[in-house]
């Protein structure tokens, strides 16, 4: 049986991303009313045939994920791309930070293009160069920054990533986040991590993971002064949490999870790691968008299970698992709003536009940022162990 407890509300269209940055789409967008969308779609993907390579987030809609040509969390999708130095263009459907590590990880001659430049993600932005460049120098000051190790989550921009490659740390995401902090504590006697910008993975992964406690860790406010701590405290910590959170996964409770477990017997609940503390220590498995797939393909029969991510992901396990009953772990609409700015139109824009020799949308990092950007990543890349669950 399958729940329809999905609910389906207006989707929000983007955020304040698209006017912070100004973005306007040129050209003519295809209406979303065109029945010829899919066809259109079609017919561009194969004229372009191997020239183009499409990379589809978990979380893209039904409408675009279809033409992806390899599906991925963000981890796999940065692999994938590595993967194909044959390919002309990049079509990245997923979000802004992903697609800047796309373009770091491929040749310079090869394109990424992001169908809607609107497509941010409200996480990366909490965490500017500036605010971190700040903080550092308060660390410098406090005599603890020699000892502190960046580790930064893919979820981030690439001049953050390229701070961290700059001072020693490295890259992580939801699927090698504990293998990132035994790294990164193992750079020297006495580190400390500053975990940016996700206070929760950072959290879950030094407390779940690495065995430490909520006393070892401490939040830098960025917009407080000295991030709200005290020299001590920094002294004394070693997480310090940048306080920055995704606001899809903050939406779920522990106190839904209750209600859940009240309601449906023997429901098994399955959260990715950027909820918050509470709600992962309810649940019974956390784990990256690629580790909630597999877990529900290997589910049997029968089994319940609610999911705390995002909701194209959990509708479309949903439909895909009829015989399992999945609901989803909050009771309003969830979609992240940047990830669903990637809609038809944009994407059939963006690839006609390829066929007529015209590349929009083009992420291009700058070199000084994209070398030391690369230093970070290829440092995650290069993590012992099993580091994706595939
Ligand atoms: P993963 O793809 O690493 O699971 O991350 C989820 C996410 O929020 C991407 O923005
Ligand atoms: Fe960012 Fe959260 Fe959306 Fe992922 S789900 S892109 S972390 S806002």
């Amino acid at each position: 049986m399958t729940t329809v407890d999905l609910p389906l509300l207006p989707l929000g269209r983007g955020t304040d991303l698209n006017s912070e940055r100004g973005v306007e789409c040129p050209g003519d967008l295809p209406s979303a009313s065109d029945p010829d969308l899919v066809a259109r779609a079609l017919a561009a993907k194969e004229a372009l045939g191997d020239r183009v390579f499409v990379l589809g987030h978990h979380y893209q809609r039904d409408e675009v994920i279809q033409f992806a040509d390899v599906t991925g969390d963000s981890f796999k999708l940065a692999r994938d791309a590595a993967g194909r130095p044959d390919a002309e263009y990049i079509v990245f459907c997923g979000v802004h930070f992903m697609a800047e590590s796309a373009d770091i990880l491929t040749s310079p001659d090869q394109q990424v293009i992001l169908p809607d430049l609107a497509a941010g993600c409200s996480m990366a932005d909490m965490a500017r160069l500036t605010q971190v460049e700040m903080a550092w120098a308060a660390m410098t000051e406090a005599g603890v920054a020699e000892s502190v190790v960046p580790v930064t989550y893919m979820n981030s921009s690439a001049d953050i990533k390229a701070f961290c490659g700059r001072n020693g740390g490295v890259v992580c995401t939801s699927s090698n986040a504990e293998v990132a902090l035994e790294w990164a504590f193992a750079q020297k006697p006495g580190a400390k991590v500053l975990f940016l910008p996700d206070q929760h993975l950072g959290r879950n992964t030094a407390i779940l993971k690495m065995g430490l406690t909520l006393d070892d860790c401490v939040v830098w406010d960025p917009h407080r002064p000295n991030g709200g701590l005290t020299p001590e405290q920094l002294r004394d910590a070693t997480m310090i949490l940048w306080k920055g959170h995704c606001s899809v996964h903050g939406r779920f409770t522990a106190e839904v999870v209750d209600e859940l477990r009240a309601t449906i017997p023997d429901v098994q609940i399955l959260v990715h790691p950027e909820c918050a503390h509470q709600v992962v220590l309810k649940a019974d498995l956390v784990g990256s968008t690629e580790f909630i797939i597999t877990t529900i393909e290997a589910a049997p029969a029968g089994s319940s299970w609610a999911i705390g991510t995002e909701l194209n992901l959990v509708k479309r396990l949903a439909a895909a698992h009829p015989d399992k009953r999945i609901t989803f772990l909050d009771k309003t609409v969830c979609y992240c709003s940047t990830m669903n700015r990637i809609d038809l139109p944009h994407f059939v824009w963006a690839m006609e536009s390829l066929v007529a020799g015209q590349v929009v949308n083009r992420i291009e990092v700058d070199p000084e940022t994209e070398k030391w950007a690369l230093v970070a990543l290829e440092r995650m890349l290069a993590l012992p162990g099993k580091t994706h669950k595939d």
